[in-house]
């Protein structure tokens, strides 16, 4: 089994990536860490233990960092998320609360203790890991792998047409990270999420099979297939978070491109992922995916949920 954390800001798409990872016989989550980007920090904790506390999972939850390490703070995508994280669906306060060690602290104590096991799987903008590499310059070394969701290398962006909204939210620290890459950072991001679509229809046999968790997160899709349907004109939405904790257990179903990759912050191409021309190490870009596969696995473990 795979010993992951996942980093995240719930966040609808956040949401099937979490409770993906709680019915995968392959992963056992150590916990979550919470970044601001689909909501603020505040909201990501808060729905990050509403979600553990679905799932029935009693695990820590660290709260992360409340603005990005350069940029001033921004307002949340209330028009892709909702108001509260979970679309229409009203965020209810958990019982527990986040462990009192902040998120980057957590991450560099956890892969210290699970050396060169720990995967830790970044599905926000990447804050928390750019202060765990910049606090313990053996972080990522003490990590197995850091998959990230994020990115685009071919594909364009989806908040600006350069950049994809987990990297624009804080550049400086996708730089960061990806500078200390060191053949350990993999990023999942648009040239592969895009081409993983969840219908509907989808959400209805998730829900059939799973009504509990698998009903809530039907009830989250159609505020975000909604948005789909009106930006894209879509019939489903990209499964961009679930597909990172996929490929954090199956690398065979991604085809990655190995690169110097680094992070634009220039005003006009901010957040933008390019080829870097520096002697930093690789970071594995996914290119190409078998999306039926991964789509299928997303759905098959699912249904194993209440
Ligand atoms: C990413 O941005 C967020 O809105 C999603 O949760 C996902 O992590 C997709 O660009
Ligand atoms: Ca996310």
């Amino acid at each position: 089994t795979t010993k992951l954390i996942i980093d995240t800001d719930p966040g609808i798409d956040d949401a099937m990536a979490i409770f993906y990872a709680a019915a995968a016989p392959d992963i056992e989550l150590l916990g979550l860490t919470t970044i601001f980007g689909n909501v603020t920090t505040k909201m990501a904790t808060r729905n990050a233990l509403r979600l553990l506390e679905a799932a029935d999972l009693e695990l820590p939850v660290a709260h992360g960092a409340e603005k990005p390490l350069v940029l001033p703070p921004f307002e949340p995508s209330a028009h892709v998320h909702g108001d509260e994280g979970f679309g229409d669906i009203p965020a209810a306060d958990p019982k527990g609360q986040a462990v009192s060690e902040e998120a980057a602290d957590f991450l560099i104590r956890m892969a210290r203790e699970h050396k060169g096991e720990l995967v830790v799987c970044p599905v926000g903008p990447l804050t928390n890991i750019a202060l765990a590499v910049q606090r313990d310059p053996e972080f990522v070394k003490n990590c197995k792998r850091i998959v990230i969701m994020g990115g685009s290398l071919e594909a364009g962006g989806n908040i600006t047409p350069h950049a994809e909204a987990n990297i624009y939210h804080d550049p400086h620290a996708a730089e960061v990270v990806f500078a200390a890459a060191a053949g350990k950072v993999v990023m999942v991001g648009l040239d592969v999420t895009l081409k993983i679509l969840c219908t509907p229809e989808d959400f209805d046999g998730i829900k059939e099979r799973s009504p509990e968790l698998g009903g809530m997160l039907k009830d989250m899709s159609v505020f975000y297939i909604k948005f789909y349907q009106e930006v894209a004109n879509l019939n489903g939405c990209s499964l961009h978070d679930p597909a990172a904790v996929i490929a954090c257990t199956h690398a065979d179903l991604f085809q990655t491109r190995a690169v110097k990759l680094g992070v634009s912050v220039e005003e006009d191409t901010s957040g933008k992922t390019q080829l870097a021309e520096d002697g930093r190490g690789n970071t594995h870009v996914a290119m190409d995916v078998d999306a039926e596969a991964v789509k299928a696995l997303f759905l098959k473990r699912l249904s194993l949920l209440p």
